[in-house]
């Protein structure tokens, strides 16, 4: 079983603390939503999730049946929309695909199948400079799910959808939490029903 716990946990970028003691335990099967406004540290405490940034207190770790993983093993297990991840522009989507399948061994049709379901199958030929705020989104998702990973972590994952975006969030995070576990930073009330468990930053501001 997998689980992402987080113990004390505290991140200042020099004298500021952008948060500190945060305690939590994410079970498999289960959502996390982080809430705050911006500027609270959401974002970063994702990056710390991916390992990508070092905490400054405290502990986070992914364990397998009690076994923390090693950085390496976060990595494959992690899917992430985060602007760390961003596509080329000047390639086309389906090349962008081929990249990231490539990079995690997978087969060509499985990452064009991904196209599809995130509805950008009409426009996997263009190049992601010329795609809209939202085209961008849908193809960071199917991204971050090509390796279907266990764990998805996303970054305001709704803001730039229109309700068929939305519709494809939510169905997106559900299959995520019959696989494992899913946590979803945001600003937007109506994504708070993603998670059995809130987390809310900036509070003592
Ligand atoms: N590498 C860094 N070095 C210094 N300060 C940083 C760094 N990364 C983030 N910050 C600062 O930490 C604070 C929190 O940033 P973060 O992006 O985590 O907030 P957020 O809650 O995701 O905001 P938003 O809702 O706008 O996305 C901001 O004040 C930001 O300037
Ligand atoms: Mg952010």
């Amino acid at each position: 079983m997998l689980a992402l716990k987080c113990n004390n946990l505290g991140k200042a970028f020099g004298r500021r603390w952008l948060f500190r003691r945060l305690s939590f335990t994410v079970p498999q099967g289960t959502g996390l939503v982080i809430l705050g406004p911006n500027g609270s540290g959401k974002t970063t405490l994702l990056r710390l999730m991916c390992g990508l940034v070092q905490p400054t207190e405290g502990k986070i770790v992914w364990e397998i049946n009690g076994s923390v993983l090693r950085p390496s093993q976060v990595r494959s297990l992690i899917g992430a929309v985060l602007p760390d991840c961003e596509p080329y522009g000047e390639l086309t989507a389906e090349e962008n695909m081929q990249l990231v399948a490539d990079l995690h061994g997978i087969n060509k049709n499985y990452a064009n199948e991904w196209l599809e379901r995130v509805g950008l199958a009409h426009a996997k030929r263009q190049l992601i400079n010329e795609f809209s705020s939202g085209m961008k989104l849908r193809l960071k998702l199917a991204m971050a799910l090509v390796h279907e990973p266990m764990a998805l972590l996303l970054d305001e994952p709704t803001a730039m959808l229109d309700e068929q975006g939305r519709q494809l969030v939510s169905e997106l995070v559900a299959e995520q939490k019959r696989k494992g576990i899913v946590i979803v930073a945001t600003n937007d009330e109506r994504d708070v029903g993603y998670g059995e468990q809130q987390i809310v930053l900036g509070k003592n501001r």
